[in-house]
């Protein structure tokens, strides 16, 4: 494994916020060899000043550990859960073997309170990914079980800085209490929103950036429910990738809906020493800051480039090796995701479990050891597909496909040109083209990732045989 623990830490430390906090990496010396050794454990954190919250935090800590991988090289994690609760961890974006996905019962067991696992894979894409249970996700995740998960490409890229921002906004109160994660009458609309936004577990922090040179910012919405409007007022900055996949043109950022899940890389060069810029989510509030200082940087290899603004050109990331679905002869499916809110009440629901959303008339039933529900369809390995998916509710979801990326072909709300991603946001109403290769055998979730959504009914999965 090529990225050390300097590495690890001089990432971590890249900015100066970042290096109050505490840099811890479970390097474990004996033998079998672990990259990381990860836990899942209750955590007492500093979110608001003068108070503390119960959080769970892996490896006790918030924001979580940055992982990184280099992209064909294996990686090896042992994970370790010290939660009074069964859990498991989902690589969310990763192209890699069923078996390592972290769905409980779907592609292995729950990891009992005490139970540890060994997640190990080799991820065939490079970029911004992330990971996070997939077990009681309205609590674990809620909780602050959410990292960032780099995998660096085969070739260095030669950006001055690479920054990695955690999106969470936190359900806490003043007194840093960990208030109702999910409130039915939201869980029904645009699910249950915190109110404490944060930046790597930080309110509104600033982050130094090197005048003159090259950035590359890695924005992660790990939040349950918010979709960012992500902007930068007076600055020109240009997208490099979405959710992962690099865009082939990089593209001036205006306004990007990132929603749950989602994730953005953009490239800037940093302005002149002494200015700050600022990332806003649409009119609301600014993210964060990005503050030039003047560059410490000696010298830099010069970034390869597709296209020419002005007097520089922009940098672009290597595409990763995802297959090209083949359009003329790709099979159709159709989905439809639905409110179910004004359906008569269910036995369920009756029991305080509550359905409120339905892919094509059908609300995901939930699993347990003997009752794994059907899947929503079953897909030959390695023929193409194209899915339509239609939304027609009042409410945006984020939906996103284990296992694959897929390319988003067409809307019919918005002009889209293709690009590759793991989750596509549907706005109200819209409906949208997705198509890709059905190469990697297993039973892949499918699912919005608005927390709230997925865990009353907008979720199920897809059979590649
Ligand atoms: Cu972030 Cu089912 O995934
Ligand atoms: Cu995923
Ligand atoms: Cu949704």
């Amino acid at each position: 494994m090529s990225i050390s623990r300097r590495q690890f830490i001089k990432s971590t430390i890249a900015t100066s916020l970042m290096s109050q906090l505490p840099v811890q990496l479970w390097a474990d010396d004996s033998s079998p060899h672990y990259d990381y050794i990860l836990t899942a454990e209750p955590a007492e954190i500093n979110l608001i000043a003068e108070a503390t919250t119960a959080a769970w935090g892996f490896n006790g800590q918030f924001p979580a550990p940055v992982l990184y991988a280099q992209q064909d090289q294996p990686i090896r994690i042992k994970f370790i859960n010290k939660l009074n609760e069964p859990t498991t961890i989902h690589w969310h974006g990763l192209r890699i073997p069923i078996a390592m996905d972290g769905v409980p019962f779907l592609s292995q067991p729950p990891i009992p309170p005490g139970g540890s696992f060994i997640y190990e894979f080799t991820p065939p894409d490079a970029g911004t990914f992330w990971y996070h249970p997939h077990m009681n996700s309205t609590e674990q995740l809620g909780r602050g079980l959410v990292g960032a998960f780099i995998v660096r490409e085969r070739q260095a890229q030669a950006f001055a800085e690479d920054i990695t921002c955690v999106l969470k906004n936190w359900h806490i109160d003043q007194q840093g209490q960990i208030k109702r994660l999910s409130i039915p009458r939201y869980a029904a609309r645009m699910g249950t929103p915190g109110r404490w936004p944060t930046v790597n577990g930080l309110h509104q922090p600033t982050f130094d950036v090197p005048a003159g040179e090259w950035v590359r910012l890695r924005l992660l919405n790990v939040d349950n429910t918010l979709t960012y409007r992500l902007h930068i007022p007076n600055a020109q900055a240009y997208i490099l990738a979405i959710d992962g996949c690099p865009l082939a043109t990089p593209r001036p950022l205006t306004e990007h809906p990132m929603g749950p899940g989602m994730r953005l890389d953009l490239g800037f060069i940093a302005p002149s020493k002494g200015t700050s810029w600022e990332v806003w989510h649409g009119e609301h509030y600014p993210l964060l800051s990005l503050h030039s200082t003047v560059s410490s940087q000696v010298s830099k290899t010069p970034l390869p480039s597709t296209l020419s603004e002005g007097q520089h050109s922009v940098p672009s990331l290597p595409m990763n090796p995802i297959p090209e679905p083949d359009l003329e002869n790709a099979e159709k499916v159709n989905f439809i995701f639905e409110w179910a809110g004004a359906l008569t009440p269910t036995a369920q629901q009756k029991k305080g479990k509550h359905t409120f959303w339905t892919i094509n008339k059908r609300a995901w039933e939930g699993m347990s050891k003997d009752s794994i529900p059907a899947p929503l369809v079953t897909l030959e390995r390695g023929k193409s597909y194209i899915f339509t998916l239609k939304n027609i509710t009042q409410y945006h979801h984020p939906i996103h496909l284990h296992g694959h990326s897929f390319t988003v072909l067409t809307s019919d709300k918005r002009k889209i040109i293709p690009y590759q991603t793991d989750t596509v946001l549907l706005g109200k109403n819209e409906s949208a083209q997705i198509a890709f290769v059905a190469d990697n055998p297993g039973r892949w979730m499918f699912h919005c990732h608005v927390i709230d959504h997925m865990k009353t009914g907008l979720m199920g999965y897809v059979t590649v045989t």
